[in-house]
């Protein structure tokens, strides 16, 4: 579904990804997994459009993703939740997922908002409320639900654990899980390696810009490389 070859991006003269080959298969759960500052977002942006890449290839479903628009990445069916969130804090919960909806033209946008309100109930409760009032978990399942609500075939998620408590994490991930067992591609950056290895198919380690390492989920979570230097040894 999304093949990327030979990936270097750059911002000025520092080289943030170098080199960076990997494959999502539809209807797998993809994870990379590495520290800060890794490449990680700038892997997830270039995907988005957001970040231009100085070469190398970039295909979904055989289209080349290099120097097309954001917007229209989306209308192909590639939607990303970014780290921080990143919802718009000026509007209410409800505009925020009408956004995320903004590219569709079906009569299910509803149901969609529904079904994805029954799995994160919180958001239901606050549809009218202006977003930038919601707490950080709340906004985090906001920026999840207005990915969603685009209906992507390919999901981005980036750190979607990042500052949530123990059982919100939980159920981040479990909504994750559920999305993969309805057929939805996912892929996911995480610093929380040992979830995101967990609910992987497959994943990858990027350090410092490139790809040290890849291999089935639950392999690399008995990697001891892995172990030492993302799972606490
Ligand atoms: N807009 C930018 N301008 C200059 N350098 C940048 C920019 N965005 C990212 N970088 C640099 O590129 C490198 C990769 O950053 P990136 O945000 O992709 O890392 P990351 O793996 O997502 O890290 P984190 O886990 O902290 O989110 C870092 O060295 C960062 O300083
Ligand atoms: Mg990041």
């Amino acid at each position: 579904m999304l093949k990327i070859e030979g990936l270097n991006v750059f911002y000025g003269a520092i080289q943030a990804l170098s080199n960076v080959s990997l494959t999502v298969n539809q209807g797998e759960v993809v994870s990379i997994i590495g520290s800060n500052g890794a490449g990680k977002s700038t892997l997830l942006r270039s995907i988005s459009g957001l970040v231009r890449p100085r070469s190398g290839c970039l295909e979904f479903e055989g289209t080349d993703l290099i120097g097309v628009s954001a917007d229209k990445i989306v209308r192909m069916g590639i939607s990303q939740s970014p780290e921080g969130r990143r919802i718009f804090t000026n509007m209410s919960v409800l505009e925020n997922l009408q956004l995320g909806a903004c590219t569709r033209k079906d009569d299910e946008i509803k149901a969609d908002m529904d079904k994805f309100m029954d799995r994160f109930p919180r958001v239901r409760e606050r549809l009218h409320q202006n977003s930038g009032t919601m707490s950080g978990g709340e906004q985090q399942m906001l920026a999840i639900c207005r990915a969603l609500m685009a209906r992507p075939r390919l999901l981005l998620l980036d750190e979607p654990s990042m500052g949530l408590a123990p059982n919100l994490v939980t159920e981040i991930f479990s909504v994750v899980k559920d999305l993969h067992a309805e057929g939805v591609t996912i892929l996911l950056v995480e610093q929380n390696a040992h979830r995101a290895l967990e609910v992987a198919d497959r994943a990858y380690v990027l350090e410092t810009g490139k790809i040290v390492l890849e291999g089935a989920g639950k392999d690399l979570l008995h990697d001891p490389k892995v172990k030492e230097a993302y799972l606490g040894g």
